[in-house]
């Protein structure tokens, strides 16, 4: 019984990957909202976490897509292992079994050299906190990534991305924790990663600021094409991505298209 049930889930998803994959002419990335190429195929991934004579089996044989340019929420209660798959799929922590592809290349072969590589080359991560650094301005925090990046945009390019262009020179105590969070990931965007792994970053903000962090999520979805991967305990913000994937008990459960999108406006929270 248990077996057939597993088959099922995991059939459904190779069947929703196969048309996906959509490639454009000369075979570069696509960045055309959610019929993007696959740029990351999770495969029967699992990790366990042993603790004295317990283990825990955090993810227990996970199949997923990120495609694109696309935005894809991660739902799940508590403990289901939303934050362990986006830690491997980022590069900070290793997996137990199975792969995952980023465009050809195993992370789960990657020595660590090559994984600090792959995260300061291709990843930007933000938290439910916003880790910013008090004695440094917004500009300043933003600078810090972009002084060593390959092909950065200037601080104020990414800081005006996310609405701040007019609290540059502020030090993060003066500014509110929407606009904390906001620097935040102006400094994940402003080295131009092609993923965007975001963990609750609304978690610890309020509806009216939440939803300016989501609109700049989303004008970065949109205007710089970066594949966006929000996890949140808020069932409402499922509603702004174009497709959601639910965990239970370290396992997709369901995944879905959102046929319509709303607005980070229009979230009910
Ligand atoms: N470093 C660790 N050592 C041992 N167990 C861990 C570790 N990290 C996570 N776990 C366990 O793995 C399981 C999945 O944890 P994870 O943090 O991925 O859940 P989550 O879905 O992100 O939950 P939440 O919504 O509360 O953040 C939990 O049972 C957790 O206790
Ligand atoms: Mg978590």
């Amino acid at each position: 019984m248990w077996i057939g049930t597993e088959f099922k889930v995991e059939k459904q998803q190779h069947d929703f990957r196969l048309p996906a994959v959509v490639l454009t002419e000369d075979g570069a990335t696509s960045v055309t909202g959610d019929h993007g190429s696959v740029i990351f195929r999770v495969e029967n991934l699992t990790k366990i976490y042993t603790t004295g004579e317990v283990e825990v089996r955090a993810l227990n044989g996970v199949n997923l897509s990120l495609l694109a340019a696309e935005m894809v929420v991660l739902l799940g209660p508590s403990g289901s292992g939303k934050s362990t798959l986006l830690n491997i799929i980022g590069g900070l922590d290793d997996a137990t079994s199975g792969h995952v592809w980023f465009k050809g290349d195993d992370l789960t072969q990657y020595s660590q050299r090559q994984l600090t590589r792959y995260r300061r080359e291709h990843v930007g991560f933000v938290f439910q906190f916003y880790n910013l650094i008090p004695s440094l301005t917004a500009r300043e925090n933003v600078a810090l990534v972009t002084d060593v990046a390959l092909d950065p945009m200037p601080p104020e390019e990414a800081l005006a991305m996310v609405d701040l262009g007019n609290r540059m020179g502020h030090f993060p105590a003066q500014l509110s924790g929407g606009e904390q969070q906001r620097v935040a990931i102006a400094r994940a965007i402003a080295k131009r990663p092609e993923v965007l792994f975001c963990d609750e970053p609304t978690g610890a903000l309020d509806s009216k600021t939440g939803i300016l962090v989501l609109e700049a999520l989303s004008r970065i979805n949109e205007e710089l094409g970066t594949t966006t991967a929000i996890i949140t305990h808020n069932a409402g913000i499922q509603q702004i991505a174009h497709r959601v994937y639910s965990f239970m008990d370290g396992k997709i459960d369901s995944e879905r298209k959102n046929a319509e999108r709303v607005a980070p406006s229009e979230v009910s929270w």
